[in-house]
């Protein structure tokens, strides 16, 4: 049996994300060492979904959490049994070793940690936006290649068996010519924390965003989009700063344009009521629907936690619900799969090229709303997904 080292088995576990390699890390997995050590940066809300999960993955070893008010990262610690806690990034990378860094802190800090924990030499999985522009996030996926790691960006709508099947749907042409999408999110806005509201917050980066990786994922790359964006409640109180100004749009809508004529709309925003609440349990209409000349589907639920497939083929049965089967597919799931994946050498579906052409969507649609201009996208990512 080749016998590897650490670092070497996840350099080459990088590499095979190209397609290289498979063979010794194969080897390697059947090993002792396939556990991915990870830290975590940002213990607040969202951390209180990841640690859960990635504590029970058998792929993951928890060394470290992080965060700027220590007690939240001692907290952590204590509850899910992590050796070590720091008040701070410099502390966190000098600290116990670990390959693999999990950003959840304010989403305009996550370019700046990125970038220091590849620097060191570390993989990364980032809350969403993985950087605060397209430029920065591109730079980041540079400097990864550039030291043979590997980075990754939430969210991951496309790993739902719900995704799976509106992708298969459209890709053997059951609803025919596919012409119009709609996928829209919102809800009253986060309560706890003011950079959702300041400037690199806002509805898009934080609601928008698993819209737009839906639709971009189920129906291709946007050539070009125009889009309008607003703030309709100027000023907010939130738990950590009180009464607030609000800086980003907390109210947008893009209309994307696809391939072969498609177009889809998405819109998401701070402002609106939903009886379902932030959590969305019981949640029986569609929240991303396709139309074609043959059929049309909807996803039950919001994409990040779909309830099923809604599909209407004909002209005198109703709709079926298909695929209402989550198969243990959840929302925080994407830090836990990509361990896997590096740990077992496999290229998972998630894609940073998407995650950054998603970001590029958002940085073009606060461009279009600001000069009242159609703006072309360059980036793109393989399409189709599965
Ligand atoms: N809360 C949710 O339900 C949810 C769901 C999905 C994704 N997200 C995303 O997760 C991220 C975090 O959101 P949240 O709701 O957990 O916010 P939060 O305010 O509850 O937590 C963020 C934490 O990061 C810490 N932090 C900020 N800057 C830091 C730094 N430089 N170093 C170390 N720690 C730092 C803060 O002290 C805070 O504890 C955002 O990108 C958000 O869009 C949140």
């Amino acid at each position: 049996m080749e016998n590897l080292s650490r670092s070497e088995f996840l350099r080459q576990t990088a590499l095979a994300g190209a397609g290289l390699l498979l063979s010794s890390l194969k080897t390697f997995a059947d090993t002792e060492q396939r556990k991915i050590r990870v830290a975590i940066i940002g213990c607040g809300s969202v951390s209180g979904q990841y640690f859960p999960h990635l504590s029970k993955s058998p792929f993951v070893e928890i060394v470290s959490c992080c965060d700027i008010i220590h007690q939240r990262a001692i907290d952590r610690a204590k509850e899910f049994k992590v050796p070590n806690h720091y008040p701070h990034i410099d502390k966190l990378l000098a600290g116990a070793p670990f390959d693999l860094m999990i950003t959840l802190t304010d989403m305009q800090e996550h370019g700046r940690l990125n970038k220091q924990a590849l620097t060191a030499g570390k993989h990364v999985w980032s809350e969403k936006p993985m950087a605060n522009t397209y430029a920065e996030g591109k730079a980041l996926l540079d400097l990864a290649k550039s030291k043979k790691l590997r980075i990754w960006g939430a969210p991951a709508v496309v790993n739902s068996p719900q995704f799976a099947y509106m992708s298969k749907m459209i890709q053997e042409g059951k609803l025919g010519r596919v012409a119009a999408a709609h996928g829209h999110y919102g809800h009253t806005g986060p309560t706890w924390s003011a950079f959702f509201y300041e400037k690199g917050g806002g509805s898009m980066p934080d609601l928008g965003v698993y819209n737009i990786a839906t639709l971009t994922g189920l129906l291709g790359p946007a050539r070009s989009i125009i889009a309008m964006t607003t703030i309709v409640n100027p000023e907010r109180t939130v738990d950590n700063k009180g009464k607030i100004k609000v800086e980003a749009e907390d109210n947008a809508m893009l209309i994307l344009q696809h391939d072969k004529g498609v177009l889809s709309h998405v819109q998401c925003g701070f402002n609106y009521f939903d009886p379902h609440g932030h959590e969305g349990k019981g949640q029986t209409q569609s929240t991303i629907r396709i139309w074609g000349d043959y059929g049309n589907m909807g996803m039950i639920g919001y994409d990040w936690a779909p309830l099923g497939v809604e599909v209407a083929t004909s002209w005198t049965e109703p709709p079926k619900i298909e695929q209402v089967d989550a198969k243990g597919y959840v929302w925080q799931e994407g830090a836990s799969v990509i361990s896997e994946s590096l740990s077992k050498g496999i290229e998972p579906i998630i894609a940073v090229d998407h995650a950054l052409h998603v970001l590029e969507i958002i940085e073009a649609a606060r461009a279009s709303s600001a000069s009242g201009k159609k703006i072309n996208l360059q980036s793109t990512f393989k399409w189709p997904m599965l």
